[in-house]
């Protein structure tokens, strides 16, 4: 059972965030880019792992990276004194005076946001930092090249601490165009001159193009424990491990006999007499409707030795349960455990099995699974 103490409405979902991962995959990026600062990127409430979490794991971290300034607020009021960078700057030039009241490191994509800063009278009595970022390829956001150097000037002339950054479109890909290879030229060549520190390196480009790091490297989805390319190999060979691990029971156990279907559609027939066991944890948990059959679970053998087996999900899964084969777990009994996603089932996996990646699934983790931070 999941402890009572953990639980915060009887149906017995919950995800458990491990803040000692976080501190473990941080500590594995700061090996692989010993030379650079660290932007941990938390957006999306640290891509569904809940900010207080982030801020618990990663206190070690140089900067925090979002996108929501209430976020930033969030940070400030928990007690984060360090750096916070507005990763798509701001939407409106409302948000200008907080975010300096806020002291956060602004990204400058756009004129409009240069023109906010031009006309904006700094009396906070300590400089602004600006992340100008050059769109080099991945075309997106960003100042194309021949617009970068008048953006940087002008930013640099009215006081702003300058620093130059752009975003990869491929680093977890060799031969996609543009490559890393040729947006690290563009980068190079445009700011040839323009002496200020860089940002270039998200978690791909972390783990494979070392030399496309950067004074500020910006890993997001490698401190979760997940893989930025969909493999899970990738992840257990860079040695970083799962923070989020989502769990629930068998509420109930079906025995069919050969023939039978199994839930909406009845996607699956059974091939012999089987037992089926019902978990609760559905879509509007955050698990992909899209999941096939034979998408993993682990189920706890029960003997408190955290030790189990894979079954595979068979049949649709639906709002609030899904079905799963229990063939090969003969002694899984109503009130069993089942890990959805965490150290057992690598959510690569149940991602690849639903036509999706693990960056989607744990940022769609819903608001009704209750959260413990570990
Ligand atoms: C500008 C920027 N930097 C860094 C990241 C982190 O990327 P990843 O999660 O792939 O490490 C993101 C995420 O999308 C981003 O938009």
């Amino acid at each position: 059972m999941i402890s009572s103490a953990n639980r915060l409405i009887n149906r017995p979902i919950l995800a458990t965030i491990h803040t000692d991962a976080f501190r473990h995959n941080l500590s594995r990026i700061r090996e692989l880019a010993p030379e650079s600062k660290i932007w941990s990127v938390v957006k999306a409430k640290a891509y569904g792992h809940n900010l207080e979490a982030a801020l618990k794991g990663l206190e070690s971290t140089d900067g925090f990276a979002l996108l929501d300034i209430a976020d930033a607020q969030s940070l400030r009021d928990s007690g984060w004194g360090g750096r916070i960078l507005l990763l798509e700057g701001l939407f409106s030039h409302d948000e200008l005076e907080l975010a300096i009241q806020l002291k956060c490191d602004l990204v400058v994509h756009s004129q409009k946001q240069v023109e906010w800063l031009e006309s904006y009278q700094n009396h906070s009595g300590h400089p602004i930092n600006v992340f100008l970022k050059l769109n080099s390829g991945m075309n997106r956001l960003g100042f194309r090249p021949d617009q970068y150097r008048t953006a940087y000037h002008r930013l640099h002339s009215a006081g702003y601490r300058l620093h130059h950054m752009t975003h990869f479109a491929n680093a977890d890909q060799v031969e996609r165009s543009p490559s890393v290879g040729q947006q690290l030229e563009c980068f190079d060549k445009v700011i040839e001159g323009l002496d200020a520190p860089t940002s270039l390196a998200n978690s791909a480009a972390i783990l494979w193009h070392r030399n496309a790091l950067g004074d500020w490297v910006r890993p997001g989805i490698m401190l979760y424990g997940v893989s930025p390319t969909g493999v899970h190999a990738d992840i257990v060979r860079s040695e970083l491990q799962a923070v989020m691990q989502l769990r629930s029971e068998i509420i109930d156990i079906q025995d069919l006999k050969r023939g039978d279907h199994v839930g909406y559609g009845g996607r699956y027939q059974a091939p012999e007499d089987m037992r089926i066991g019902v978990v609760a944890c559905g879509y509007a948990d955050g698990y992909p409707r899209h999941a096939e059959d034979g998408t993993p679970v682990w189920i706890d053998a029960g003997n408190g030795q955290d030790e189990g087996v894979i079954c595979p999900v068979v049949g649709q899964v639906s709002m609030d349960m899904l079905t799963i084969d229990l063939r090969e777990a003969p002694n899984a009994r109503i009130g069993s455990i089942v890990e959805l996603w965490g150290g057992e089932v690598p959510v690569d996996d149940v991602a690849q099995m639903s036509g999706t990646i693990g960056y989607e699934l744990i940022c769609a983790l819903a608001p009704r699974v209750p959260v413990v931070i570990k």
